[in-house]
Formats: C-alpha cells, structure tokens, sequence
C-alpha cells in the first residue's frame, strides 16, 4: 500500500534536484481538492533552543521541576508515529536539537529517518541552528547560525532535506533585513506568528495576511523579495484542537455507542473554524499549526486524534478537505493558485500584543549578553579566518582545536530566547558560558596560527575594564592586534600598565618607535574592576594593521619616567570646557557638566547638542492597563524621564587638553552613572563610553537608563535604525506605514531596533550614533534620539519567563555594564559614507593578544593573508574552511544610495586574492551554503499591477546607482566576481 503510495510520483523528479532513488519537494505535496476549502494540518514542535532551562536540560528533559519537557523523547516518538503511517507528516526546525539527537542513534533508526525525509514525511523547515531572535542579532551571526544548521542537514541528508521555507513563528517583531537573507537563502516563504494585533486585524480585513515581502531597496526585485504568511493562530492550533499531553481539549470518541461519542460536534466545530479561518486568506487553502512548545513528546495523542479527524471531517463531505501537510506544500498550493499579490517595503517592529504591551524592552534587555554575543562574533570570524590561512599554508588542517564549539555556541545564542535577553537567569549564565568555552579553543587556534604554540598568546578578556594580569605585571611584552577586515585598519589600542613607570612602543615589522601616552584609570573604571586589578594606567598607541593580517608591537617599560607625563585629571570649577581634535570639537557646559555644542571643524558645521543620561521608571501596572515592564515589555510609568542626579547635573573633569593622542571629559552622574568622552587624534568621531550600573532599585522603582541627544535640529518626527546591521529603514513618530496607529504608548511605542546605528538629519545635517551592540532606540521630540544602554527591573511582564530581569553580576549589587556610542556629525553625503565604513570596523575592530619578547617562535613583525588589500566597498563576511573546500563571503557594503562613488558595482578577483591559495575551482552557492546556486531556482510570484505602480514612489532617496537585472552568472578564468549594492556571494573555492 505504502509503495503505491510513492511509485507514481518518483518519475516527477527532476532531474536538477539529483534525487535519484528519492521523492522529495513541492511534487510529493497532496494538492487536495480544488473544489473544496483545502485544511493542511500541519503537525510540529516548538522547541526553544534554551530558555526557562538549558539548551541541555531541554533536550534531555532534565530540571522538570521548573517545566515539563524533553525534546530527545518528542523526536523518538514521532519517528516511531512517522514510520506507522505514510499519510502522516511532520516539520522539523532546530539543527541544535535535532543533530545531537541523530548522532545517538542506531544506523537502523537513522536509515529509517533518512527514508521519511525522503519521502517528504519528516521535513525540515528553516533549519537553522536555532529559530533566531530577529530584533538583536547581527547579520553575520543570523548567516552563520543558518549555514550551521541547514549545511547538517544537506551533508546528513542530501538535497531532499533541503529546507524551502522559513519558519520564524514565535520571534516577537519580524525585521525585513532576516526576509532579505532569507530570500538570499534560497527560501521560497517564510510563516510567522507574531505581530502587531492592529496590523493583524487590518490584513485579516484586507486578505493582507499574504504578501510579498521587500527586503531590500539595493537588491533589484525578486532577489530579496520573499513570500511571507503570517499564521492564524500564532503557532497553535485552532481552539477545541490540541491533542497534546499539555491540553485539555477532549479527544475524538467515535465509538457511536457511547454516552460521549462527539464526533459530529467536533466535526461541526472544526468546519466551522476552517470557515472562519478562510474569510482572512486569499485562496482556498489554508494552514492550520497543530502544535506548540515542546509538544508532541507523546506523539501518539496528536496523531490518532488527527488521522481521526481528517478521517470524519472529510467523510461529511461539508466542502472541507483536510490533510496533513507541511509549510512548504501549503506554500506551493498558494503558488499554484495564480493569484496576484501585494508588496510589503517595512518592516514588523514594533510588536504591539494588545494596547500598553509593546514587546521593545528586549532590544536593551542583557546588554552584557547582547555585548558579549556581538563580540563573539569577532572571535568566530577571526577564528575562521586564521583556520583558512592555516588550510592556506598547508593544504590540510593540522590545528589542534577548532572553531566547532564557538560555531555551536555562536548558533545556540542566536536564538530567540538568547540574545534577546529573554531567558530565565540561569540559562543567560548557561548561554555565556558556551560562548566562553568556545572562545577558548578559539584563542588555542588562533595562538597556534600566529605564534606556533596553542598556548604561546595571552588573552585578556577584560581590556574595557583595564584588567590584564599579563601585561600590569610584565618588563617587556609583545602586543599583536590582529584586523579580520579586508582593508588596512588604524586603530588605538588601550593596554592596562602600571602607571608609575613609562613605556616604549615599537613596531616590529619596521623598527620605528610609535608615539605613546598614558592615560589614567578612570573611577568609573575602579567601580567596575574593584578588587580584580590594580594597573593604574592604560598605555595608549595607535596600531596600524595589515588587512586581513596582524600587527606586532614591543612593549618595554622604563625604569626612569621620562619623556612620558602622567595626565591627572582636572576639575574645572568654572567656565565651559571644551576637548578638540583636526576633526571635530566638544564643547561641554561649565555648570551643568553636560555636553553643549559639537562642532565639525572640517565641514564647518557647529550645532547645539546636550547629551545626558536619564532614566524612566518602570511600569508595575496602572489604571490603564496592569501590564508591567519585564525582560519583553518596556513600559514606563511616565513619559518623561527623570534625572540621575538630583540636580540634573553631572560633575565633570578633563584630562589635560594638551595630550597628543587623546583629549578626554569625565562626566559623573552619579556613583552608578558615568561617561567618558574622547577625541582621539586623526579619528573622525566623537567617542562615548558609558559605565552603567549597579542601577539602584531601593526607592522600588525598577529603572530603564538612556543616553539622549537632543538638538535643534528640525526632524519632523522622523528617524532612521538599522536592521541586523545592514540597510536602515525610516521610523516616523507614532505612524506605522500601512496602518493608521492607535498609540496607546508614547515612549515605547516608539522604539525601535538598533544594531548597529540610529541617525537623525534635516535638510543639510545627519547626527549619527553608532553602537557596540543591539538597543533599542528611538526618537520622541524633534531633534532628539535616544538609546536604551541597561535595564534593571522588579516587576515580570507576564510573558512566560517568570522571573523579573534583575541581572547582579558577579558582586552581587546590580550588574555594572559599560559600552560605547560613536558619535558623526556631518553633511548627509559625508555621513553616509562614513557610517558604512565605521559600523564595519566597530564590529570587526582588532582582537587584541599578548606574548613573550622572548619567544622565537615568531619573528615576523606582522602579516597578512590578502595579496592585497579589498576595495573599501567590499567587505570579507566569512572566509572559512569547510570539509569541501574554502568557503567565502563577499559583500558590497553599501547601498545604492550611500556614496557617488562607493555604490558602484565592484568587482573582485578571486584568482590572486589569498597568498599561498590559488583556486582551482570556485562555485557559487546560496547564501546559507548549503545548495549551489544552479541547483536551486526559487518559486515565482505574481504581483498585483497596483503594487507594482505603488512601488515606484518607495525609494525614499534618488539611487546613485540604478541597479539592473545584470546580475553576474559566469565569473570568467579570473574568478571575477562583480558585486552589486548590498549584494552578498558566496562561494566553495577548492
Ligand atoms: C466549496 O468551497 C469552495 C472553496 O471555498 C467554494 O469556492 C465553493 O463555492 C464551495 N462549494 C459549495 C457547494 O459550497
Ligand atoms: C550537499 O551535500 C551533498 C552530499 O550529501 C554534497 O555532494 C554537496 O556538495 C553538498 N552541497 C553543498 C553546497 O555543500
Ligand atoms: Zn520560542
């Protein structure tokens, strides 16, 4: 019966997808009736890669005392469910989960899981690593974290196992960048669940519930263009529906006889929420998700309920076809409908529950984590990089460890419960702490490339609080800064010294002395470092790195101090003070200690700008509403903020303005709220480096801390963030683009996202802020930005997690976070170009190690993997090996709007790009290499002839660069590669 079943489909393969001997895509899809409204069940499992429990305690179902649930037994049991019918089916989405259950099994149970793939019975959707929060992470981590997950499943499985749809049903607010790379992927949809509850009823008014979703104003049309759907229900199942061992919903008795037999009410019941459920979409199919979180560990109940109810629904012949189905047949059935569809060009942030319960706490929520994690990347991409080089030089790899655990660690805090701050507190400590295990092997790798030894380097993981133990202690050190990014990069490097002597520094690749400074330890420094060190001085040089390379630098301490001064700090008792350098000058207010006036000496722009630290106090529930703020929600209990010090001051001090490197301002606003502000010589940014914390919390109230810019600046509302660090959509005070807001919070309804930056601007000027890692942020007055630095919270708000998000560090009082803002304050033209380039080097500035002058393991002074150095528009996004080849990246970094000149197209040859590495042969692949690119062509869609005209007017600024259909296929004998505005390729070079 069962082989009847497949047979006839199998000569349907075609012959691109080399599915010889396997049945698999769009073509095993029951289509169902034509005639009738068409149900497709789809059964599946909700498993949170971490969050009221481990990753770990999750999978094994251990810590039950805090909830039921083990995803080891949900995939045992509905394998064994798959295997008993042919007509069932089953969606799998976490690779985190899912490969570490398939390395356990038997090669009898893994032939048969192969063959349910096969057969379209078990399918993978998504397939990342994790389902990714889409509001804090960062572009390079959502990549990796797919390609972690979706390369698994084609190396275990084969091109069958192919994930076609995205599936991103429980993030709390959708991004449009996650849609671009998602198309870029390869992906044909993408379903979600979550979104604001007006814009919800609007597209169940308008059959809006479908559309096409716009990724990109760079990447021409369909490129990053992707089908997306949002779910009826969320991700459950219709009410009345759910047959798991978590729900109370009655069984189907079908036995006639009894007192109970309900099968006409159920079927009624269900027909009728079908029907229901219609009246919002566009065709005569519908989805239903018949699961939740963690369900299914009993599987038998959800199938014998289902094969039941699709049994006696469609035997009442009521114009109702029920099946089981997946996502992905469900999405080939609207294709299939020929119907025309509409465009989206925003996004879905905020997300807005109900009234008063906007989910933009969490773009700040952790800021320690959320740091720790953007870091991390850094760490990864070197760790890639160097374990290339390595490949490079020696044609097989010969490390002793591997970057694998940080990949894991890297795709396990992408999740949606991870980086987003959204975790009991427990398993945030359990998320670090793979992040630190796997930083580890990768400074072994790293040591071992650079230096020859897996132990020879020093790392000191706590440079921004000026602890290392190494060189507080050391007569003689060398300092190597290595540059993961393709071009060369200068950049000041801080290391913590004892400041009663003086040093020298020289470059070791040439021999000459480079200008240094000591600068002191600042309190807001000692607050945080406390007992763990005592280097009273940071030693500041600018080191100047090869691109994709590294630099040494000797380090040698006088016993005499010399031609070196230790700067102490002055306070001014009177008058305004003001720092400077070429570029720009500060000017800060004598008597209110705050900043007063920018001016960019350059592009002659003088502008008012007061900056402060302010916090607002969180909501524990009103008359309005009893939404309270939590690790979710933001919720202030009034609009305005309150002032830190009593007197809305702040006390201020300068470092001697006739320091050479540096100017500094110390500002305090209180014991737990400090800034220091820089000028660094040849640099073009103000730098801001916030110390926040222990956030007191004993007058009761929990605090959520800003740093807020305010200017004269005519903005009329409106303002602009980043997506996961890539393209910058425009926000608009209290409007959303397709719906007329009802705006029931004023502050935190309109915040935003931002990863990487926010900017305001009028008719000449663009104030820019860029940041270390994901804020929330927004604009609330004309001329005013502010960014959310660090949240400390007493109340819960009623999301799940169960506990209030009171982070206390390792003293125990609150925990202290410190970061930094860089400040632009340009023309629009100049600030384009200048934040594309920054925003590069802040999230890829240099890894910092240690070692002995006296080592001869390495004498080399500096060196480089590149021939030579990338164009400035082209960033290197991953250069990795793989167990094929040299897997590579290559981004144009701007869009087709940013610069005259740097939105061109860009072409890079591969050929002689690496040394010791000449391609024999290079292929393209999808962006989540996991497919090549000519293996796969993606689902067309048809859109309505009025989006099309709408879409016209969309492009908020006129392109430098208009992009044509000229996308590159053949990349010559050169290995040409030609980039386009905000294109990444991706390629396996052998
Ligand atoms: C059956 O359902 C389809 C799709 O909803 C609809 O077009 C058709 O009119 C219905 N037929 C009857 C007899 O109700
Ligand atoms: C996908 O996996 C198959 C083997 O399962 C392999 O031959 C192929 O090269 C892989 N594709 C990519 C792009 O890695
Ligand atoms: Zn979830």
């Amino acid at each position: 019966m069962f082989k009847a079943f497949v047979l006839p489909l199998l000569l349907l393969c075609s012959a691109r997808l080399a599915c010889a001997g396997a049945n698999c895509g769009y073509q095993t899809c029951n289509l169902g009736d034509e005639n009738s409204l068409n149900v497709h069940l789809v059964p599946h499992t909700h498993d949170d890669v971490g969050w009221l429990k481990t990753v770990d305690q999750y999978y094994y179902g251990a810590n039950q005392k805090i909830v039921q649930a083990g995803v080891q037994y949900i995939l045992d049991s509905v394998v064994s469910q798959l295997l008993l019918d042919p007509n069932r089916r089953f969606i799998y989405v976490e690779m985190a989960f899912f490969a570490r259950w398939w390395l356990e099994q038997s090669d009898h149970v893994k032939s048969q899981v192969k063959m349910l793939v096969d057969e379209g019975r078990l399918e993978f959707i998504l397939g990342g690593w994790c389902m990714n929060d889409e509001a804090a992470t960062h572009y390079n981590a959502i990549i990796d974290q797919m390609t972690l997950g979706m390369t698994f499943l084609n190396r275990t499985f084969g091109p069958c196992a192919r994930p076609r749809v995205a599936w991103q049903i429980d993030p709390f607010g959708h991004s449009r960048e996650q849609a671009s790379l998602f198309a870029q992927m390869g992906f044909d949809g993408l379903f979600f669940g979550r979104l604001d509850f007006e814009d919800k009823q609007l597209r169940e008014k308008e059959l809006k519930m479908e559309e096409i979703w716009r990724g990109s104003e760079s990447l021409d049309s369909p490129n990053a263009d992707l089908f997306t759907g949002v779910n009826e229900n969320g991700y459950g199942p219709p009410s009345g529906f759910c047959f798991d061992t978590y729900c109370a919903d009655e069984p189907i008795m079908d036995d006639n006889s009894l007192e109970e037999f309900n099968v006409k009410d159920k079927v009624n019941f269900f027909v009728d929420a079908a029907r229901r459920q219609a009246k919002h979409f566009k065709t005569n199919h519908i989805m239903m998700t018949m699961g939740s979180d963690f369900q299914y560990e009993n599987a038998i109940m959800w199938f014998k309920n289902l094969d039941k109810l699709i049994k006696y629904v469609n035997a009442a012949k009521k114009n109702v076809t029920v099946f089981y189905s997946t996502p992905s047949c469900y999405l080939y059935a609207l294709n299939q409908a020929d119907k025309e569809w509409t465009v989206k060009t925003d996004d879905f942030f905020p997300y807005a529950e109900r009234p008063h319960s906007f989910w933009t706490g969490y773009f700040t929520s952790r800021p320690g984590l959320k740091a720790y994690t953007r870091e991390s990347n850094k760490f990864l991409q070197v760790c890639n990089q160097v374990e290339a080089s390595s490949y490079f030089k020696n044609h097989q790899n010969t490390l002793s460890r591997t970057s694998a655990a940080l990949k894991a660690a890297m795709g396990v805090a992408q999740h949606h419960d991870a980086v987003s701050g959204t975790s009991k507190q427990h398993v945030a400590n359990d998320y670090a702490k793979r992040l630190y295990i796997g930083r580890e092997s990768c400074k072994s790798v790293i040591s071992e490339v650079i230096s020859g030894s897996a132990s020879q380097l020093t790392f000191c993981d706590y440079l921004n609080v000026t602890l290392c133990n190494y060189t507080q202690n050391m007569q003689q050190f060398t300092v190597i800064a290595y540059n993961p990014i393709g071009r060369e990069i200068s950049r000041y490097l801080r290391i913590p010294v004892d400041g009663s002597a003086s040093f020298d520094v020289v470059d070791m690749a040439t021999g000459n002395s480079v200008a240094s400074e000591l600068v002191p330890v600042t309190e807001a420094t000692t607050s945080v470092r406390r007992n763990r060190g005592n280097a009273a001085s940071e030693l500041l040089f600018l080191a100047t790195e090869p691109a994709l390379g590294y630099q040494q630098y000797k380090v040698t301490k006088r016993s005499v101090s010399t031609n070196f001064l230790k700067k102490n700090p002055i306070s001014k008792t009177k008058g305004d003070i003001t720092i400077s350098n070429e570029f720009y000058k500060v000017v800060f207010d004598g008597n209110s200690g705050l900043m007063k006036t920018v001016v960019n000496s350059a592009s002659q722009i003088e502008t008012m700008i007061s900056q402060q630290l302010l916090w607002y106090n969180a909501s524990l529930g009103n008359s309005a509403s009893n939404q309270q703020s939590g690790a979710y929600v933001f919720r202030p209990n009034s609009t305005n903020p309150f002032h830190i010090s009593a007197d809305g001051k702040a006390e201020v001090k300068l470092v001697q303005s006739d320091n050479p490197l540096v100017q500094e301002v110390y500002q305090k606003f209180s014991d737990w709220a400090y800034q220091v502000v820089r000028l660094y010589k040849g640099k073009k940014f103000v730098e801001v480096e916030w110390t926040v914390g222990p956030i007191p919390v004993d007058d009761k109230w929990g605090k959520e801390i800003i740093s807020r810019y305010d200017t004269p600046m005519v903005t009329n509302g409106y303002v602009y963030t980043d997506a996961n660090g890539r393209e910058v959509l425009e926000r608009k005070y209290n409007y959303r683009p397709t719906w007329n807001l009802n705006q029931s919070e004023p502050v935190a309804g309109n915040y935003y996202p931002v990863n990487s930056r926010i900017y305001i601007k009028d008719s000449k000027y663009q104030l820019t802020v860029l940041t270390d890692r994901s804020q929330g942020g927004a604009s609330l007055k004309n001329g005013s930005l502010e960014l959310m630095v660090h949240r400390r919270l007493l109340g819960e708000d009623g999301k799940g997690v169960g506990e209030p998000l009171n982070e206390t560090g390792q003293f125990g009082d609150g925990l202290i976070v410190r970061g930094k803002h860089w400040l632009l304050l340009d023309t629009i033209t100049s600030s384009q170009r200048q934040h594309r380039l920054l925003a590069e080097e802040i999230f890829m500035s240099p890894l910092v190690a240690f070692q002995n002058v006296t080592s001869d393991t390495n004498t080399m002074g500096s060196g480089s993997w590149l021939v030579a150095p990338l164009p400035d528009n082209v960033h290197l996004l991953t250069l990795a090996t793989t167990p094929d080849g040299v897997l590579i990246r290559l981004e144009h970094q701007f869009t087709k709007s940013d610069d005259a000149e740097l939105s061109k197209p860009v072409t890079v040859s591969l050929k002689n790009l690496f040394k010791n590495f000449q391609p024999t042969s290079v292929e393209e692949l999808w962006l989540g290499a996991n497919a090549k690119k000519d293996d796969v062509t993606r689902l067309q869609w048809k859109l309505s002839e009025r989006t099309k005209r709408e879409n016209r007017v969309y492009n908020f600024e006129r392109p430098y660069y208009d992009v044509t259909n000229d996308f590159q296929t053949s990349l010559g004998d050169n290995f040409d590669v030609t980039l386009q505005p905000m294109q990444i390729r991706t390629f396996l070079m052998k």
